[in-house]
């Protein structure tokens, strides 16, 4: 026979591994193509677990050593890439439905056992992150990542499905939505040498858009004049947050979905933070069960109980003074004090949510000091008409509000907390012509991740991260 290793392969079209399971397949002759995970076997028969990312599942490739030159099978190690043509049986081999039987193997490109980082051994999350080029190869990435796939398309189906527009809002912006003042500066000025003006303050002037920019923190302020323009609108896109906050929740560069819908108030609001995380939660566990399978096995026994948990029961709803007089009663030791007009934080957060109701729980109308200006003023004048979504290991996954849709309130508040209002027109003009109450939210995506994939970092949810002192890749 004249089964060599061959650079010419016939033209025979390839068959994704994800669909070579089909039982119309077998007894067929097939072509996959993918990255060598194992090759194991004796002097008789060499096995090659196949893969090529379109599925966790591998496709075993059976080498009967006497069509082939054992010489030649050497450079198939692991991450070696290969075409593989031969017949789809089925196996006998515990763990799987099909096999190929090699007819011919054409090697594309070689893998370095001495080089090539991901062996067989099991590797740390962490070492993976420092490969983090690589580790899209690897069983866990490739589930993460096809799921975070799965989740965007969820994220759109779901609102063209209920009437929103997508909404592409500036990634470059000269206003500061959040009031945070943690954002990254956009500037060509030469940093070496900027210009001063007479003040010896930056020359901003001379700067490539005439003012200072930033990258954006959070698509919403642009994402209102949509609203109040289309009805219902929602943005999906990066934002970038300069706070140097290193911790499993934070990234500098996030992906964030903020829906924001005319005529719409707190309570529906609510109504559809919760519809749509139970929406996407029940998308992955109609279209991704093997890979949240694989993820429940490698690190969380619990993961898809708790999904099923959120999507059935219905979440809790409290005022934040509610929730502080919960967590004071409490006797719990935490971290960092509770006192009414703290801003929660995570342990607070999941304290309510794991410990207190074991349920996720929407907290709304917290004291105006710790949210943003353009949040609506509740009659107390104290408290804003917030909602911030709480959810187990997570904490805040989604914050959002009705907005303050009175013009003077809305430029009282902004004095108040000393925000530049001549930058501001635009803004302001959507209160001044035919105002309308509305209300968004924001999800944080790779929160989602974190919760659906039940990774604890959120670095292991977004294939490249961006955190403080890391830009690699
Ligand atoms: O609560 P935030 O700051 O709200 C806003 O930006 C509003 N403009 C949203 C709106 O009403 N349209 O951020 C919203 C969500 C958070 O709940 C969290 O899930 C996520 O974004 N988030 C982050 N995710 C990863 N890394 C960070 N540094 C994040 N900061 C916020
Ligand atoms: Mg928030």
């Amino acid at each position: 026979m004249g089964n060599k290793i061959t650079n010419k392969m016939e033209t025979l079209k390839r068959t994704k591994i994800a669909d070579i399971f089909n039982p119309a397949l077998l007894n067929t002759t097939v072509c996959v193509k993918g990255w060598v995970r194992t090759r194991r076997g004796n002097k008789h028969v060499n096995f090659i677990a196949l893969n090529d990312g379109s599925t966790i599942k591998n496709i075993q490739v059976v080498v009967d050593l006497a069509n082939f030159d054992e010489e030649i099978l050497k450079p198939i190690t692991t991450g070696a890439s290969l075409c593989v043509v031969g017949k789809l049986v089925e196996s006998m081999g515990k763990g799987q439905t099909a096999e190929i039987q090699a007819e011919k193997i054409e090697i594309y490109g070689k893998a370095d056992p001495e080089l090539y980082p991901l062996q067989k051994k099991g590797h740390s999350l962490e070492f993976l992150r420092e490969i983090a080029h690589l580790r899209p190869r690897t069983n866990t990435f490739g589930a993460v990542l096809r799921i975070r796939h799965h989740m965007a398309y969820a994220i759109h189906k779901y609102f063209n499905d209920h009437g929103f527009f997508y909404m592409h809002t500036p990634l470059i912006t000269a206003s500061d939505c959040e009031g945070a003042g943690a954002m990254f500066q956009v500037t060509t000025l030469d940093i070496n040498d900027v210009p001063r003006n007479e003040e010896g303050k930056v020359d901003y002037t001379q700067d490539f858009f005439g003012k200072q920019t930033s990258l954006t923190v959070s698509g919403q302020l642009e994402g209102e004049l949509g609203a109040t323009a289309l009805g219902a609108i929602y943005t999906f896109g990066p934002t970038f947050r300069a706070e140097n906050s290193n911790t499993p929740r934070h990234l500098a560069e996030f992906w964030m979905i903020e829906p924001e819908v005319a005529f719409n108030d707190i309570t529906d609001n609510m109504d559809l933070a919760e519809d749509f995380l139970k929406y996407c939660i029940n998308y992955a566990l109609e279209n991704c069960m093997d890979d949240l399978n694989f993820l429940s096995e490698m690190y969380d026994k619990e993961l898809i109980e708790r999904l099923r948990f959120v999507v059935d029961n219905e979440f809790v709803r409290l005022p934040y003074t509610e929730g502080i007089k919960i967590l004071e009663a409490s006797g719990e030791k935490f971290e960092f004090p509770i006192y009414w007009g703290a801003d929660l934080q995570s342990e607070h957060e999941r304290y309510l949510v794991e410990k207190h109701f074991k349920k996720p729980v929407i907290l709304t109308d917290y004291p105006k000091d710790i949210k943003a200006f353009y949040m609506k003023l509740n009659d107390d004048n104290k408290t804003v008409r917030a909602m911030d979504v709480l959810f187990p290991r997570i904490g805040e996954i989604i914050g959002g509000s009705e907005r303050e849709d009175n013009l003077d309130k809305l430029q009282a508040r902004i004095i108040e907390m000393n925000i530049p209002d001549k930058d501001m027109w635009w803004y302001l003009d959507t209160r001044r012509f035919g105002t309308v109450p509305h209300a968004g939210f924001g999800l944080g995506f790779e929160r989602l991740l974190l919760f659906v994939t039940g990774m604890t970092n959120i670095r292991d949810v977004i294939p490249f991260p961006r955190t403080p002192k890391t830009a690699e890749f």
